[in-house]
């Protein structure tokens, strides 16, 4: 029977457990996108607390496709050694360490990309802070090359694999989804059209790191958005990459347009309202061979066995409980059952904006609160 510490491997990358630490933004990056020593330790703290495989935050393949302050940076090959020391700070404490790649498309701001940003159709749509500019054929591109050579960056630091972001309503998403693709050339109209883009990044990325070296994507199951991916088409999308050989998919849904489906619910106070994803999780895992991992609001022990035991899906993903606690996969390998202590307020957002990187807010009160009383 399968067991949530079993230990598996993906294409060659051998993972000590089937818990994964999900891609979460840091902002703990320099401001050109360099990773930084506070970053690396920030990730072996990460591994430290027993993750098995430790994926960053959604790293930026060029500069225009940068959203939020501390970003990582995957565009630049001088940035190489600094990659290097975060797998390097993973791999000490026995981790396995994958860099997501994102391009944002429209879903930032001219501010932060530094030109008008860019996305499939240039439409004005509540996702989207501003107009952004169609892409053309050569745009587009100039695009999977940079997905490419990013992932290529990942390889030579020595990084274990690469994840590219097709989720939450970035460039790939913005692609699949009817919503943001207005095109009527071959990259629009159905399904077929719409995930051209995703097809194509995948095999420039498969292409430039060689058949050995695990490549995988976190997709949206469903927008959950008026006129978005639904999940039949992500289910399609799924069936082509796995056919063409990805190694894993992680399924998320919503995008921040999605009202109170967004891709980081808040309220997750009792059961039901967890794991809210894996209805979509089950669903591509029958359509396809390859691993499926779910992320999304798990946070009680009991759910997160079963889900591996009844081979729901593969690998179980965490972000906002790791950040309130990094050793919580420990504590539950140590037989402490207790649920997460993340009440998923999403606090932790706040000090990445404004004090150089997250943490848990409420951890901290705790903390200072516990210190005073002493
Ligand atoms: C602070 C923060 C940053 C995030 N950054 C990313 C990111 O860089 N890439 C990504 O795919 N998802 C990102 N997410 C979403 C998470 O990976 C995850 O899908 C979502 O938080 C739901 O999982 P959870 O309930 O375990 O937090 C972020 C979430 C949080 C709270």
């Amino acid at each position: 029977m399968r067991n949530l510490f079993d230990e598996t491997s993906i294409k060659g990358m051998h993972l000590a457990n089937r818990l994964v630490r999900s891609a979460t933004w840091e902002g703990m990056c320099a401001e050109d996108g360099r990773p930084t020593d506070k970053l690396a330790a920030y990730y072996e703290s990460l591994a430290a607390g027993g993750v098995g495989l430790v994926i960053s935050g959604y790293g930026y393949v060029r500069s225009d496709g940068k959203q939020l302050p501390g970003q990582l940076g995957v565009h630049r090959d001088e940035f190489i050694p600094d990659l290097r020391k975060l797998a390097d700070a993973v791999h000490r404490q026995g981790g396995k360490f994958c860099v997501q790649l994102v391009h944002c498309g429209g879903q930032t701001t001219e501010k932060m990309s530094g030109a008008q940003p860019v996305a499939p159709s240039s439409v004005k749509v509540e996702q989207y802070p501003e107009l952004p500019a169609e892409l053309d054929n050569n745009g587009i591109k100039e695009l999977t090359g940079c997905f490419a050579r990013s992932a290529a960056r990942a390889r030579e630091a020595g990084c274990d694999a690469v994840q590219f972001h097709a989720a939450h309503g970035y460039l790939i998403n913005q692609f699949l989804s009817p919503l943001t693709n207005r095109r009527d050339d071959s990259y629009g109209g159905n399904i077929d059209g719409r995930h051209r883009f995703l097809m194509e990044v995948y095999r420039a990325v498969r292409h430039e790191v060689g058949a050995d070296y695990p490549v995988m994507v976190k997709i949206n199951g469903c927008d959950n958005l008026q006129g978005g991916l639904a999940l039949e088409d992500a289910v399609f999308a799924c069936r082509q990459l796995d056919e063409e050989g990805i190694d894993a998919i992680e399924v998320s849904g919503g995008t921040p347009a999605s009202g109170f489906e967004t891709p980081v619910r808040q309220g997750i106070e009792t059961r039901i309202n967890e794991a809210y994803n894996l209805p979509l999780a089950y669903r591509i895992k029958n359509a396809v061979s390859c691993p499926v991992m779910v992320v999304g609001g798990l946070r009680s022990y009991e759910l997160v066995e079963g889900i591996i035991r009844r081979e729901e899906a593969d690998y179980v993903a965490f972000a906002r409980p790791l950040i309130r606690e990094p050793t919580l996969p420990l504590r539950w390998a140590q037989g402490n059952e207790v649920h997460s202590r993340c009440i998923s307020c999403n606090g932790c957002f706040k000090p990445g904006l404004k004090e150089g990187g997250i943490y848990c807010v409420v951890e901290k009160i705790e903390r200072e609160s516990r210190n005073a009383s002493l």
